[in-house]
């Protein structure tokens, strides 16, 4: 069975680049999930390699939204840039591990728990310090209260 994996709009932290990016990321998985979901037709056997692939895709999709995210906190001169890189590359590093464990056993369909694994490491970067990053971005790009001037 695929995991439910569509995009909810009390996932968006209201900047529309973020969100975007947020949301393209998560129909990526849906679309790998509904490729080599466990109870599709049997694996081929080159269909390993062509997960990996995919999952690697998705790795590189994210890496990208995260130097984004990071040129976006740079710009507004963001306090806990270094705290949120720091998520950044470790969020990259599990992955990284849990792909090269999937390689290794020459996975080749995604369960239900394999489809959980990697929408719950999504979301935890998307529910997580995106949230105050967000908050953040949004108090920079108001205009200062008459009593601050
Ligand atoms: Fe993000």
């Amino acid at each position: 069975m695929t995991v439910l994996m569509a995009w909810r709009d009390d996932w968006a932290v209201q900047i529309d680049e973020v969100d975007a990016e947020h949301r393209a990321l998560v129909e990526q998985l849906a679309a790998i999930c509904a490729r080599f979901d466990a109870t599709a037709r049997p694996a081929l056997s080159t269909e390993s390699r062509a997960l990996i692939d995919a999952l690697s895709e998705l790795g590189e999709s994210t890496r990208q939204h995260f130097k984004r995210e990071e040129e976006l906190m740079e710009s507004i001169g963001y306090a806990e840039i270094a705290a949120h890189r720091t998520e950044h590359a470790m969020l990259m590093a599990e992955y990284a591990d849990l792909i090269r464990q999937w390689q290794a056993e020459g996975l080749s369909r995604l369960d239900e728990a394999a489809q959980e694994s990697v929408r719950d490491w999504i979301l935890d970067h998307i529910l997580g310090a995106d949230r105050d990053f967000a908050q953040a971005v949004i108090s920079s790009s108001q205009p200062p209260e008459d009593g601050d001037r």
